[in-house]
């Protein structure tokens, strides 16, 4: 297998507008300005921190592909140490010349030098192809992330249910009576 050159570098502000085309499918759907503010936000935000960076491959001085890596942890509730590889993406016409192995190998690398054990990705579920690169690359499926929008969800719900209020509690109850019987006497000393 003949192996194409491939560079890969950190982002820089030159790159937004071809990895604004590389990732237009996943961005928001805005208009084009706004994607590239997207976009230029993400390069500039990751620029500045040690934890996140977007890792460019460039095949002869070319921006062939991308992925965004951060350092963090499994889950938010399951604190082991993860890089999250986002995305790892190559233009169409430079796939399958070894540019996308050469992000996961950014990712990778980018784990190793925080001693950082583990390394997520994800991948549509119908992407067949993408799926079978990560599976080759030892990625083991590990859950389905699942999406709604809040008004679909807010309608499948069942109908919110009227709140019962709590019963008063014992000493809650005491005090009631106390009061209660504070002004009975107060009643029956009043003259008349
Ligand atoms: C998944 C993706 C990133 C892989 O990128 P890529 O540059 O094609 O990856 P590579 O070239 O390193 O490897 C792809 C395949 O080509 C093979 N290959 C690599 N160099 C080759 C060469 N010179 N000749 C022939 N085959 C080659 C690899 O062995 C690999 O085979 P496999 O998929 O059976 O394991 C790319 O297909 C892509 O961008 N897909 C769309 C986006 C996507 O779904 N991304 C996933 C997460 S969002």
């Amino acid at each position: 297998m003949n192996r194409t050159p491939v560079t890969v570098r950190k982002a820089e502000p030159s790159d937004v507008t071809s990895l604004r085309e590389l990732w237009s499918g996943i961005l928001r759907k805005g208009g084009l300005d706004e994607q590239l503010a997207d976009v230029a936000q993400v390069v500039a935000t990751a620029d500045a921190r040690d934890d996140l960076c977007v890792a460019v491959a460039e095949v002869d001085g070319e921006l062939a592909g991308a992925v965004y890596l951060e350092a963090t942890t499994f889950t938010p509730l399951n604190l082991e140490p993860a890089v999250l590889a986002v995305s790892p993406h190559v233009f169409p016409h430079f796939r399958r010349k070894g540019v996308g192995s050469a992000l996961m190998e950014a990712a990778c690398r980018f784990a190793e030098q925080r001693g950082i054990a583990h390394v997520q990705t994800a991948a549509a579920a119908e992407a067949r192809d993408a799926n079978r690169f990560m599976a080759r690359l030892s990625f083991a499926p590990q859950a389905m992330l699942r999406a709604a929008s809040t008004t679909a969800l807010r309608a499948r719900l069942p109908q919110a249910r009227p709140v019962r209020q709590a019963a008063p509690s014992a000493s809650h109850r005491q005090r009631i009576d106390r009061v209660l019987a504070a002004r009975r006497i107060r009643r029956e000393r009043v003259p008349g």
